[in-house]
């Protein structure tokens, strides 16, 4: 059997990680995971009143489908469930699975690379300036119809990359090995192609 192929890509919030993922799996023909997708899940079913911890346990592919999952709210509250490592330990397994898809994958998020699946071939580390990011997320959120502003967005980052980054159990950081690609000054073609041709690098060797 083929070995699989795992294309790990992590970054903080709104550094265009989703983007680059999505095109990097389609250019390679590899399937997609955007693991944020379940901390935000977990932290939907929390803002309705439920234990994170046994939102976790319990998540079913339908969770994923939920049109909330894409606000500020639910994005602060995965930030906030992300930091209980029993959520954590309940992600686990699904994650390692879908990573070794016969046909490989691109798992996207804040741990992949250092924790998820330290083994993959290619690790990706995406980010941006605040100020960057807080821009791009803003007018996301003014295209759909959010009504909100810079000073807030900009806000919402610092605290998500603050708790991101400091909590215990798999901190964001770029894993040692990693190909650190700072979007801040690129377009978003850009930095697709210096993904992509990250990717066929590792692919080569
Ligand atoms: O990538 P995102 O913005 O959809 O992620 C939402 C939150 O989920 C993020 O602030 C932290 C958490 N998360 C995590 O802890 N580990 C991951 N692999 C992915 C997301």
């Amino acid at each position: 059997m083929m070995s699989p192929f795992t294309v790990a890509i992590d970054g903080p919030a709104a550094a265009g990680k989703g983007t680059i993922s999505k095109a990097v799996a389609a250019h390679f023909d590899l399937a997609h995971l955007d693991t944020g997708l379940l901390y935000r899940a977990v932290g939907a079913r929390m803002l309705q009143g439920e234990d994170p911890i046994a939102a976790a346990q319990n998540l079913v592919a339908g969770d994923l489908e939920n049109t909330d999952l894409r606000t500020a709210a639910v994005a602060q509250a995965a930030s906030k469930v992300a930091v209980i490592p029993e959520v954590r330990a309940a992600l686990l397994d699904f994650q390692r699975a879908f990573a070794r898809r016969s046909g490989g994958a691109v798992l996207d998020g804040r741990d992949i690379g250092t924790v998820i699946c330290p083994q993959a071939e290619v690790k990706l580390f995406v980010t941006a300036s605040a100020e960057v990011r807080a821009q791009r997320r803003l007018a996301e959120l003014v295209a759909n119809g959010f009504d909100t502003d810079f000073d807030t967005v900009l806000s919402d980052v610092k605290t998500r990359d603050d708790r991101d980054m400091t909590r215990a159990d798999a901190p964001l950081r770029p894993a040692e090995d990693a190909v650190v690609i700072d979007t801040s000054e690129l377009d978003v073609q850009a930095a697709i192609a210096a993904a992509i041709e990250a990717v066929s690098a590792r692919k080569a060797t």
